[in-house]
């Protein structure tokens, strides 16, 4: 693909990816910023239409220090262009100079994949504030091999600074909104400091593990829904763990007792 082209293309998808004004409703393309982004998604099957570059050579030498097995893939892919023309693209270009949009997954497909029989614990996130915090849990999701992310709430888990929090992994994994009814079946372990000690219990592969608000906790809504309420050894005069580092030590535990976790 010529410079022209891979622009003309660019300005066709970006603004339904949100990163141009006034685009509404869910967009079908993703911003991927960076080089670690693209890799990842790539792997894990995203379709990428685009993908920019400021410095073809080094991302090329990147791609064979960092992912030889996609060198062939970058090298037909990635098209270079000024570095002035990719700051007009992308409002905060990456230190890697690299950017591509992908197309979402259908969430038809993601939806019924969560619901489907699961050999992993799908996280929910009860109402999530910070942008960062939710990417952060999708790449720990993706790490473990978990069935899938879920908020409730007004977050947008597709939104591009979660995408970029989730370094392209939301592609490793089934991210998608729902409201605490609509959840997947499954036995639900809510994390709350006020639980049973994590310790003495299995987690099962099926579970859906919840997790509440930065600020709140977990709301009512969901805590009338959960089996159990599961806490996270802490010593007194602490109040609490943030979210993501939750999300991590209650999937790490699943992980220790589970043959279905990433070996
Ligand atoms: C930052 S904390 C929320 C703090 C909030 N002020 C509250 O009242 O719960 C975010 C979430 O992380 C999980 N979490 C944090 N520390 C925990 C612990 N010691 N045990 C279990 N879950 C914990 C809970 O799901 C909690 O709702």
């Amino acid at each position: 693909m010529d410079v022209d082209e891979a622009l003309g293309r660019w300005r066709g998808l970006a603004p339904e990816a949100g990163s141009g004004p006034g685009s509404a409703g869910a967009p079908r393309h993703v911003l991927l910023e960076g080089f670690h982004a693209l890799k990842h998604a790539l792997r894990f099957g995203a379709v990428v239409p685009v993908a920019l570059c400021a410095d073809r050579a080094g991302a090329l030498e990147l791609a064979a220090e960092l992912a030889p097995d996609l060198e062939g893939v970058l090298a037909g892919l990635l098209v270079e262009v000024d570095a002035e023309t990719l700051r007009g693209l992308v409002a905060r270009p990456h230190p890697t100079g690299v950017a591509a949009l992908a197309e979402r997954p259908d969430p038809v497909a993601v939806e019924a994949a969560l619901r489907g029989v699961r050999r992993t614990p799908v996280v929910v996130l009860d109402q999530p504030r910070h942008l960062g915090n939710a990417g952060a849990v999708v790449r720990l999701a993706a790490g473990f091999g978990a069935s899938g992310v879920v908020t409730t709430g007004p977050l947008d888990p597709w939104h591009p600074t979660v995408v970029r929090g989730g370094a392209g992994l939301h592609f490793a994994t089934a991210v998608a909104p729902l409201e605490v009814p609509e959840l997947p079946d499954g036995p639900l372990f809510a994390l709350d400091p006020e639980g049973a000690d994590i310790r003495g219990l299995t987690l099962p592969d099926d579970a859906l593990l919840a997790f509440g608000s930065e600020r709140h906790g977990l709301t009512a809504e969901l805590r009338a829904r959960a089996d159990q309420l599961v806490a996270l050894p802490m010593r007194p005069q602490v109040s609490s763990y943030n979210l993501a580092t939750s999300v991590g030590m209650a999937l790490f535990h699943w992980a220790s007792a589970s043959g279905a976790a990433p070996a």
